[in-house]
């Protein structure tokens, strides 16, 4: 095309595609250069505001090392991130959630019912339930991966003050799926605002909180492995998660316990709790591969 114009550049960028190019690759950037046109026309985009853009994707490569992936955090809090997620989550099944940038390779593994708390002490919650297939039936051995922030709101990787696995540990459930373990109640925290994305929440009156949270990765042999968190029913920022982490099926009770009542045996806690307690029960469904 020589005359290329407002209104054929489209269709020009679509008809300069090589004809080997392979069919996928076609239809994304096809997709994509269609949306990407279609935004700088509904928006009339000028020349000062695509160059803040390009600064802003500088920005986000210049402050991204292995340990905090800015690109990750902007596509969370564009809704990018829960939107591939849910497009490719089955039906049934526990709903996945986000990753986050703060899960880490290898974490230690716990004999059922270990205490996470650490150093930390603090208000006890047990958690537990059991990792079942779509029939109801419970999945021997499956891995449960659980992350949370210490009760200061931050992961062990951000504060100097914590260990390297801090609140991170792996289990293997029980015969009949079932885990349990011992840990404090996860807190609200902030996404990191000192980067570009900062800027963009700030820009358009975000705040940067998510929702208190526990973090899992279950897997099971022959299941799709699952990704998800639980929340606590009753935290301020449910309806307001700043990566739009949130699913019904993932909200639960913190039912609070008396003094005394905490089980007998079967925890690392067991027989040295006289004060009360707090209870959550989430039990995970996973599909089939
Ligand atoms: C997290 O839950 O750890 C998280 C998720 C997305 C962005 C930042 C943190
Ligand atoms: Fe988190």
């Amino acid at each position: 095309m020589r005359n290329v114009t407002e209104d054929n550049i489209t269709d020009t960028f679509l008809g300069y595609f090589g004809k080997d190019t392979d069919p996928r690759v076609r239809e994304i950037m096809d997709s994509l250069a269609r949306h990407l046109h279609a935004f700088a026309r509904e928006t009339r985009l000028t020349h000062d505001e695509w160059r803040a853009g390009l600064e802003l994707l500088r920005e986000t490569g210049r402050i991204t090392t292995p340990q905090r992936d800015e690109f990750v955090l902007l596509s969370d809090v564009l809704g990018l991130s829960s939107l591939v997620d849910m497009i490719h989550s089955p039906e049934v099944g526990t709903s996945s959630s986000v990753l986050g940038p703060f899960h880490v390779s290898n974490p230690p593994e716990y004999p059922m019912g270990a205490d996470l708390r650490g150093d930390f002490g603090g208000d006890i919650v047990l958690v537990s339930g059991r990792v079942l297939d779509t029939e109801g039936n419970g999945i021997p051995a499956a891995t449960l991966d659980i992350w949370q922030t210490a009760p200061n709101g931050l992961y062990a990787s951000q504060d100097p003050d914590q260990d390297e696995f801090s609140f991170h540990a792996k289990f293997t459930a029980d015969n009949d799926g079932s885990y349990r373990f011992t840990t404090v109640k996860p807190v609200p925290y902030t996404v990191p605002t000192d980067g570009p994305v900062g800027k963009i929440l700030n820009a358009t009156g975000r705040h940067p909180w998510r929702p208190s949270h526990l973090h899992y990765i279950v897997e099971a042999a022959g299941f799709t492995p699952l990704v998800t968190e639980v929340f606590p029913n009753d935290d301020e920022y449910l309806d307001q998660d700043t990566v739009f982490g949130v699913r019904d099926d993932l909200v639960m009770r913190y039912e609070s316990q008396p003094a005394g009542s905490f089980p007998a045996e079967g925890l690392e806690l067991s027989g040295k709790v006289d004060g009360p307690w707090e209870q959550v029960d989430f039990d995970i469904i996973l599909v089939r591969q």
